[in-house]
């Protein structure tokens, strides 16, 4: 056990901060059951600069302030009190299982702020719900006086964020993560993420991740509501199917280093999880002309190159590419050449597979 994850509580107050990593999913979470259990399992890249910074401060609520009930939460984002998210956070915090009772004991106050745009096309969710279940865990050890190992901790963590938001699962962790159920995933779960530990062909060690910011217009459907609507998709069971075959194959790339077979991969769950949106009903049409413009060129450009570079994108219009770290130099210039144009005011981040969360002192 890391010294730095044992908490404790002084004269009724705890206070802690955190770090936390976004990810992008090469093989995507969509659709789901149950207590937000994942229809297949899925895949991702730990962020390294796009991060959520949060700190926490729960103070022992006064007696006669208990009999409110619910959990006591403020949530600013910002600088700003953010409702939604404490609305969000709050009713899930009394909604989680009995074992948690000790949080309604609190009035929680989070300060968070992101290294990276709200609408940028990674998901914030997933790093601020990681937060939050950090700051849980260590909580937790305090009421139950559990002290979990480095791997309990993390594990515990993403089977709380899970809860959450279902991506925030794959945040607690570096490198590639995987969440959900694979025979070809050794202790994968559907319950929390693990950390890839097959081998990787030196190719795909450390990707470089270009996020391209096509619009940041707010989103028409929400990922939560896109889940719902693969209940009554037509073709949710192909998409299961193929989504257990794209990881397999996927595995079998990252561990050869077959780039082309990577991106084949890779740009096919893409397009199968805007073509899922596209034929949801009611429909949900999240590309924009730029984010087709960006696809055909970056294919075009893999063709007529060699250079190593594919892209996935999120339930948005936005683009990420990715590429082995040797390919950077030549993937820069091809962004700043060719596929500036077709973002927002210019803006793309420069990111990198990253190692995880980070405890900061308060
Ligand atoms: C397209 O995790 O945001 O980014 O579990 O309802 O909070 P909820 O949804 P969320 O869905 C993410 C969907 C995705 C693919 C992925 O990250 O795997």
């Amino acid at each position: 056990m890391e010294p730095d994850l044992i908490s404790s509580l002084a004269a009724g107050d705890f206070q802690t901060a955190w770090k936390v990593p976004s990810n992008i999913a090469l093989i995507k979470y969509w659709g789901k059951r149950g207590n937000q259990l994942p229809n297949n399992p899925s895949l991702s890249i730990t962020l390294k600069n796009a991060v959520t910074i949060t700190r926490f401060h729960a103070k022992k609520r006064e007696y006669n302030e208990l009999n409110k009930g619910g959990v006591s939460l403020k949530y600013f984002f910002n600088d700003r009190q953010n409702k939604a998210f404490e609305e969000r956070i709050s009713r899930q915090m009394t909604e989680l299982p009995a074992e948690l009772p000790f949080l309604a004991e609190y009035t929680i106050r989070a300060e968070s702020s992101n290294t990276f745009p709200y609408s940028a096309g990674i998901a914030s969710s997933a790093s601020s719900m990681a937060a939050v279940s950090l700051f849980i865990t260590e909580l937790e050890q305090i009421h139950t006086k559990s002290i979990y190992t480095e791997n309990e901790f993390y594990r515990r963590a993403s089977g709380l964020a899970r809860q959450f938001s279902g991506s925030a699962s794959r945040s607690l962790f570096g490198g590639w993560t995987a969440w959900g159920a694979s025979e070809a995933i050794p202790e994968s779960s559907d319950y929390h993420a693990v950390p890839l530990l097959t081998p990787l062909h030196p190719v795909f060690e450390n990707p470089g991740v270009a996020i391209l910011l096509i619009s940041s217009t707010p989103k028409k459907v929400s990922s939560t509501r896109g889940h719902q609507l693969m209940d009554s998709h037509p073709f949710a069971k192909a998409r299961y199917k193929q989504a257990r075959n794209n990881l397999m194959n996927l595995l079998e790339a990252l561990a050869s280093g077959n780039f082309d077979q990577f991106a084949q991969i890779a740009e096919n769950e893409a397009l199968t999880l805007h073509s899922l949106l596209m034929t949801s009903s009611p429909e949900g049409l999240l590309l924009k002309p730029e984010s087709l413009h960006v696809m055909e060129a970056v294919r075009d450009f893999r063709k007529a190159t060699g250079t190593p570079v594919c892209f996935t994108l999120d339930a948005g219009p936005n683009i990420l590419l990715i590429y082995p770290q040797e390919a950077k130099k030549e993937v820069a210039t091809f962004i700043n050449k060719s596929l500036f144009r077709f973002c927002e005011n210019g803006k793309w981040i420069d990111d990198c597979m990253g190692k995880g969360p980070e405890k900061l002192r308060y």
